[in-house]
C-alpha cells in the first residue's frame, strides 16, 4: 500500500528510532508511520539493541514476529515509553487518531506510558481540530442507534457508521468485536472526550484531550 508523504514520516520514525535503548519495553502505535518506526526499530534490533515491544494491533504483532521483536501484551507489563501516529494535531497537542480503527488499543498503551510520544508529518498539524477527519467512536454493536443519537445531541454534524469497503461487506468490526461511528464535529471543546466516553455502549473513541504528549516533526 502507497505510504502518503512517505519521505516526512520516514524521517520522523528515524528520529524515534534513535531513542531507543536497551532494556526498554516500548509501546508500538499502529498505522503507517508507526509502521515505518517498527521497520527502523527492527533494524537497530537486527543490529543488537534489546527491546521488548507491546503492540497495539494483530497487524503490529505480526509485523514484530517478523521483524524478531519480542512482545509482551498490556496486561503483562507497562511500557517505559511508547511512540503512535496521529489523524490530526493542533496546538494544544489535542489530537483525533483512529484511522485505522486502533484507537482503544492504542489509548490505553498511552495511559499506560510514563513517556507518549506522537509521530507526525506537516499534514497532521491543523489550526482547528476536526479539519480533515471525523472523531472515530468504537462502540458495542447493540448500542449503535443510542450512540448515534447522543453524539448528535453532543453536537455531531454528522455520524456515520464505517464501513468495511471493498474487503466485506457492512461494517468494520475491530478487534475487540465492535463497530466504529465517525462523527463529524464542527466544535471540539475541553469536556468531549468525556461526554462521548460517557454514553453507554462507547468503548473508546479517537479523541486525546490534554494527554501528556511530545511530538516529534518532520
Ligand atoms: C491507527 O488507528 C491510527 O490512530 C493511526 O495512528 C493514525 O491514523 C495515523 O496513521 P498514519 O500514520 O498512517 O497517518
Amino acid at each position: 500500500q502507497e505510504i502518503k508523504n512517505y519521505d516526512e514520516k520516514l524521517a520522523v520514525a528515524k528520529k524515534l528510532a534513535a531513542l531507543a535503548k536497551d532494556g526498554d519495553i516500548i509501546g508500538f502505535g499502529s498505522g503507517s508511520t508507526s509502521y515505518l518506526a517498527i521497520l527502523e526499530l527492527g533494524k537497530r534490533v537486527k543490529n543488537g539493541l534489546k527491546i521488548i515491544a507491546i503492540p497495539t494491533s494483530h497487524e503490529v504483532s505480526l509485523l514484530c514476529a517478523a521483524l524478531k521483536i519480542p512482545t509482551l501484551s498490556t496486561n503483562a507489563a507497562k511500557p517505559d515509553w511508547c511512540f503512535d501516529g496521529a489523524d490530526e494535531v493542533d496546538s494544544n497537542s489535542w489530537i483525533i487518531k483512529g484511522r485505522g480503527g486502533a484507537m482503544f488499543n492504542e489509548k490505553l498503551t498511552m495511559s499506560l506510558s510514563k513517556k507518549v510520544y506522537i509521530l507526525v508529518d506537516n499534514s497532521k498539524i491543523v489550526k482547528k481540530l476536526g479539519t480533515n477527519f471525523p472523531i472515530p467512536v468504537e462502540c458495542v454493536r447493540a448500542s449503535l442507534l443510542h450512540v448515534k443519537e447522543n453524539l448528535l445531541k453532543l453536537g455531531a454534524e454528522s455520524v456515520a457508521v464505517r464501513l468495511a469497503g471493498k474487503a466485506k461487506d457492512g461494517p468494520i468490526i475491530t478487534e475487540h468485536g465492535n463497530i466504529i461511528i465517525d462523527a463529524k464535529f464542527n466544535k471540539i471543546g475541553k469536556t468531549l472526550e468525556k461526554e462521548i466516553k460517557s454514553i453507554t455502549g462507547v468503548i473508546e473513541s479517537g479523541l486525546f484531550i490534554g494527554y501528556n504528549i511530545e511530538l516529534i516533526k518532520a
